[in-house]
């Protein structure tokens, strides 16, 4: 009685799965873009239930192989796989609307059976490889890149942007340091107009014939009748130093001064005066209160600065103080 029977049969291995080839490509794919689909097991095998967004061919006398890639509308991020060039038998890829970042992989025009590929609608960059452009020439690659807005659609316009490149490194110093020497050539040249200017005034100056020499001032002279018409005829006092009076006043284009007036009882002599109105009159800091002038009226000396509407420092800390100022003539 034979209540059993095993039967054996060879069967070719080469036809139970995809191409070995492509199975690696295809996992690389996926591990890359992290594909969620039904992509497990056997990329084409079997048949029924092979990966979404691939076709594959079957052929009884050798492995599936993969035709068709289209993963279109699949958010993918990142580059383009290198990976997809393995896909040795592969005749159409479509990547298009997706996140896809980066340059063309050169390899891929390694896809000897490409014949459709779309990379439109993602945000590539740099050059089409010279080997896919060859390829769109011979007219045996259908290629589509629209709405990427950083390629470049050939070998030659690609080369502007390295020329801007060059523009970065080398134009722009260039550029930078041609207009550092005009300025500074052109403030040279100010600093020796004024110099001559000085030494006019300075001639003027000692032409005044007031018997004193000459100051050497670069800054306005006042007579004290200005004086006078500046300050209101002294009239608001602003504050007292060892020099004398500081009087509030105003020019005639509006800007407010300080005039301090040198008072005949002031232990700083005419020395000291002229050496703080020649140093005053050269030092220029944007933390020091500027010297606009100075007058040296026959025995009338006096200081006129920029006015400080805030007040003194002594002022902040110590609280206001009254002022007593009598003007002596
Ligand atoms: C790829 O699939 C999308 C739909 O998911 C379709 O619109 C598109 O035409 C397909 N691409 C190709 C080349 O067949």
């Amino acid at each position: 009685i034979i209540n059993a029977i095993e039967l054996f049969s060879v069967i070719s291995t080469t036809t139970v799965g995809t191409n070995s080839q492509d199975v690696f490509a295809i996992r690389a794919v996926k591990k890359m873009y992290q594909v969620q689909k039904n992509w497990m097991g056997d990329p084409c095998l079997p048949e029924t239930l092979s990966w979404d967004n691939l076709t594959c061919s079957y052929n009884s006398s050798r492995p599936p192989i993969i035709r068709i890639v289209n993963m279109s509308f699949n958010d993918l991020q990142g580059g383009i796989s290198p990976d997809f060039a393995a896909l040795k038998n592969l005749q159409s890829m479509d990547l298009s609307n997706n996140n896809l970042t980066g340059s063309i992989p050169e390899a891929l025009s390694q896809l000897e059976s490409l014949k459709f590929l779309d990379l439109s609608n993602n945000k590539l960059n740099g050059p089409i490889p010279s080997g896919l452009l060859k390829k769109v020439q011979d007219r045996s690659l259908d290629l589509k890149y629209d709405n990427n807005p950083d390629i470049c659609t050939n070998g030659s316009s690609c080369q502007p942007e390295r020329g801007s490149n060059l523009a970065i490194y080398i134009v722009v110093p260039v550029v930078v340091i041609v207009v550092l020497l005009l300025v500074a050539m052109l403030y040279f040249c100010l600093q020796r107009k004024r110099k001559q200017g000085s030494i006019k005034n300075s001639v003027k100056l000692k032409n005044d014939g007031d018997g004193n020499s000459s100051l050497g001032l670069e800054s306005h002279r006042f007579t004290y009748r200005e004086l006078e018409t500046i300050t209101n005829n002294f009239q608001r006092v602003l504050g007292r130093g060892g020099f004398g009076c500081v009087f509030h006043g105003s020019l005639e284009d509006g800007t407010q001064v300080a005039v301090k007036l040198r008072s005949h009882s002031s232990n700083q002599g005419v020395r000291q005066f002229l050496a703080e109105a020649q140093v005053l009159s050269r030092i220029h800091h944007k933390n020091l209160v500027s010297m606009i002038g100075y007058c040296k009226d026959g025995e009338q000396m006096a200081l006129v600065y920029e006015y400080m509407p805030e007040g003194t420092l002594q002022e902040h800390i110590a609280g206001m103080q009254v002022v007593n100022c009598t003007l002596q003539i």
